[in-house]
């Protein structure tokens, strides 16, 4: 059965709510453990459609999982592989997939992994991933919609040079580089905060890592890696749809556990914007200063810039300004699906390439509307909790990628919210 969400706007998001641990960290921290033979726990894992994926496809490898009752620990050792390749199944259903390709071929010389389609936001090239392993000693073909990559002995140290930063190109490549002969050096590497927490992570298992979280990150080959014990760092992007969510409603919500550096910029913006994000001994206290919400422009960019992740969310807020933002989206092709869905909320939005105009208006009005993908879809949340009337967001499989129980941690914060079976 298809799920969506009801939501009754117009009430304010009040309290605290408790923010789980990063997809885009637990994601590969749950493939490091194709790195060593040894165990590797993993605590304050989130409770995701997209964990449960990854664990799926890591146990379809040859990986032994075990799950704590609250899903929030587990604990994986892969001491022998079943399979190197990593089906389209698997993948089609989560791009995420890719970042087994490094690991396995770093360690067990060979993998096969299903060509990643695009998505809904965009065309989503690998191209990167590929040239880091094909400099790394790897042959690397694309044949029959998989990439077949295999060693023919232990990679080599090599100078990598992104064009362009890629967060999960900058990973696969660490994961790849790790047990290499010699050292790696990634020129142009992504530095959002999963990076530096995946390489603490590795670093906690053996391996030799510098420069993590800034352009240049450096890493020196070792033999092996062994097991350890790891906490994934808060998700930055679901603390800052609460926030959204709390500003959008007139509320007041403390993100517990969110760690304010992770988010500079976003809240900088949410500042000009009139909405208040401080720092405290539990987290971060976001609240609007004044009734009135100024129109913000944003460019979204690499971090440390503004989120793409955040993009949507924020363009929900937008909506409810007393002027006129514009939006651009630098980072994917394709992510304004929630602007139709928006206008038919009553929103006043007209895009323009790469740039989405937002003219502020006085309320939103509740619709049935449409789910695309994790961040568009709950900019249409946070559009119904603040319009007025009963809006309804279908296929709630896009939300629950990303989000742990987003119904219940809106209702314990006063959100007038169900999840409906249709
Ligand atoms: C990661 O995706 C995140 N996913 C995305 O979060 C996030 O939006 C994105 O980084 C940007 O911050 C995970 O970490 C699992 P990129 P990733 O490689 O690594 C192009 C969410 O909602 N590119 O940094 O796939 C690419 O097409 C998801 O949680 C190439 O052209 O993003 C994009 O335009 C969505 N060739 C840009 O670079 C490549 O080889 C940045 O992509 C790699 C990337």
């Amino acid at each position: 059965m298809l799920q969506s969400i009801r939501i009754r706007g117009g009430v304010g998001l009040n309290g605290a709510v408790d923010i789980s641990g990063a997809k885009n960290l637990a994601l590969p921290a749950l493939v490091t453990t194709l790195l060593t033979s040894e165990s590797v726990t993993l605590t304050n894992v989130p409770d995701l459609a997209d964990v449960r994926s990854l664990l799926g496809l890591l146990s379809h490898l040859g990986t032994d999982i075990k799950i704590s009752d609250d899903k929030h620990t587990v604990t994986l050792q892969t001491k022998n592989l079943r399979d190197v390749v990593a089906p389209y199944d698997f993948v089609r259903k989560m791009r995420a997939s890719i970042l087994v390709l490094g690991p396995l071929v770093a360690r067990h010389r060979m993998a096969s992994v299903s060509f990643p389609g695009g998505c809904a936001i965009g065309t989503r090239g690998i191209d990167l991933h590929i040239k880091a392993l094909r400099l790394l000693g790897a042959d690397v073909k694309i044949e029959n919609g998989y990439i077949n990559a295999e060693a023919p002995g232990r990679l080599t140290g090599a100078e990598i040079n992104f064009s362009i930063p890629t967060v999960t190109g900058t990973e696969n490549s660490i994961m790849a580089a790790v047990l290499a002969n010699g050292t790696t050096t990634i020129i142009n590497a992504a530095m959002e905060p999963e990076i530096p927490a995946l390489v603490e992570l590795l670093n906690g298992m053996g391996a030799r890592i510098t420069g993590h979280g800034t352009s240049v990150i450096s890493i020196d080959g070792v033999e092996s890696l062994h097991g350890t014990s790891y906490e994934v760092i808060p998700d930055r992007i679901e603390a800052g749809t609460y926030a959204v969510a709390a500003a959008a409603t007139c509320g007041k919500l403390i993100l517990k556990n969110c760690n304010h550096g992770h988010l500079l910029s976003f809240f900088e913006t949410l500042h000009a914007a009139g909405v208040a994000c401080d720092a405290t001994d539990d987290g971060v206290l976001a609240y609007r200063r004044s009734n009135e919400l100024c129109a913000v422009d944003i460019q979204t960019a690499p971090y440390p810039g503004f989120p793409t992740d955040l993009q949507a969310q924020y363009m929900a807020l937008m909506s409810l300004s007393t002027g006129t933002a514009s939006i651009t989206e630098n980072i994917f092709e394709n992510r304004f699906m929630h602007v139709p869905e928006l206008c038919r909320m009553g929103a006043n939005i007209a895009i323009h390439g790469k740039t989405a105009i937002v003219t502020g208006v006085k309320k939103l009005n509740g619709a049935q509307v449409m789910a695309t993908d994790i961040r568009a879809s709950v900019s249409l949340v946070i559009a119904g909790l603040a319009a007025e009337g009963e809006t309804v967001v279908n296929r709630l499989y896009h939300i629950d990628r990303g989000y742990e129980n987003i119904d219940e941690k809106m209702r314990n914060c006063g959100a007038d919210v169900e999840r409906i079976s249709v």
